[in-house]
């Protein structure tokens, strides 16, 4: 009899290369990007500066973030093709719909790959200026309202919530989108970038790593877990209810979605910064986010203390991004889709960084069925 090879299920503890863009200590709670903590670029920098850092692997001087923030200006408009697609399917899931967009951008690219890493951080560019804008015409599609052009005069963040609302956001909003997307620009190997890089490990071009990355991120163990998580906490509906839900669904081994991480054993860092911005909108919010507030108080107290140290099961970055999203005007149905806008940075970072050593990922599984079975034609199946 052949010994069983060992299966790490779902890659777990399993190195698939070495990398100078992120790391995740999940045992102490920390992020960094290029070696800069999570917690000094969500307070300092910007998203733009934050781009420049993990394409380049290092933070821009006044020139050269001038010159970058003119390269993603120029990228932000899409083509009426494009437009006419996403109209075609405004009624569809917005992430399915941005996912078909960012294939289809790369009909506009003469040479969708490169060799060059010069040429895919222009890419690269195109790709992370044009999926906010994409995101908030299917945004503004959804309500049956029509596509805002970009305005040059705004950030990146800002921009982005001017063309999905309609109007320009004050500084303490604009300050809160571009906090959202810095936390949700890179997260070293999950399952999206991991997609982005198999697909890309064949030389595939970028936009269709970048496009495999947006299927993987759409799932509730991953990206999804933000909707899941709000739409769990409209549910509960009245914050007095909050225990009995989490009570019922632990006992009934339900998962309580924005809780739990592969990696972190601990308090993700950067549901640690959201956090500290609930209270900082409460004032400012109607009494519907008031209540999600409320119960995602309530729920966290109540998981960390029922699993968070004893089960290493703390809340991760879905769990209060819901509140915050709604009450920058993000609704519910947009959620991946903007959580997929910021993550386009590292995706593609992790592209150009791979291919300078490229290996095609081609990993085994064990074959565990028959084998030299007699062949019946179908006449004689029963
Ligand atoms: N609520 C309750 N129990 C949980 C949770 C949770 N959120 N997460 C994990 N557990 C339990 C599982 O039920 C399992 O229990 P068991 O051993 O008794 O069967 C145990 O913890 C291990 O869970 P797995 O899912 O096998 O562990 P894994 O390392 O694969 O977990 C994952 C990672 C998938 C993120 C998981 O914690 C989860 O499903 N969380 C909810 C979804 C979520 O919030 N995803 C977003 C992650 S952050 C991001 O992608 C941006």
């Amino acid at each position: 009899m052949t010994e069983q090879v060992e299966i790490k299920e779902g890659l777990d503890g399993v190195y698939i290369t070495r990398s100078t863009i992120c790391k995740v200590d999940g045992q102490q709670g920390k992020l960094y990007y290029r070696g800069y903590k999570i917690e000094d670029l969500a307070e300092k920098s910007s998203y733009e500066e934050v781009c420049f850092l993990l394409l380049y692997g290092k933070l821009p001087n006044k020139t050269e973030l001038e010159d970058f923030n003119k390269k993603l200006k120029g990228e932000r408009k899409i083509s009426e093709n494009l437009k006419m697609l996403i109209k075609g399917f405004s009624t569809a899931n917005t992430l399915d719909v941005l996912r078909t967009a960012m294939s289809a951008i790369s009909y506009d690219d003469n040479q969708p790959y490169s060799a060059d890493e010069t040429e895919n951080i222009e890419k690269a560019i195109r790709i992370i200026s044009k999926t906010p804008t994409i995101a908030a015409a299917i945004g503004r599609l959804k309500q049956g309202k029509e596509i805002i052009e970009p305005d040059d005069s705004l950030g990146h963040a800002e921009n982005f919530l001017y063309m999905l609302i309609g109007s320009k956001p004050d500084k303490e909003k604009s300050k809160l989108m571009d906090v959202m997307f810095i936390l949700h620009a890179e997260h070293s190997s999950n399952a999206s970038t991991f997609a982005t890089l198999v697909a890309c490990s064949t030389l595939a071009d970028i936009y269709a790593g970048v496009t495999a990355g947006m299927a993987a991120l759409k799932g509730p163990l991953h990206g999804g877990a933000d909707e899941a998580a709000i739409r769990m906490m409209r549910e509960i509906g009245n914050p007095e209810n909050t225990e009995t839900y989490i009570e019922e669904a632990l006992a009934g081994k339900r998962k309580i979605m924005g809780f739990g991480h592969r990696v972190y054993k601990t308090y993700d860092p950067r549901a640690r910064i959201l956090k500290t911005y609930l209270d900082k909108i409460k004032a400012n919010s109607g009494e519907e986010i008031n209540n999600f507030i409320s119960i995602s108080l309530r729920a966290e107290k109540m998981m960390i203390e029922k699993l968070g140290k004893s089960h290493g099961i703390w809340p991760n970055v879905d769990f209060f991004s819901g509140p915050l999203y709604l009450y920058l005007g993000i609704r519910i149905e947009l959620f991946d889709t903007v959580f997929a806008s910021a993550r386009t940075v590292g995706w593609c970072s992790h592209v150009i960084e791979y291919w300078k050593n490229n290996k095609l990922f081609r990993p085994l599984e064990e074959y565990i069925g028959e084998l030299d079975l007699g062949y019946t034609p179908i006449e004689e199946r029963t």
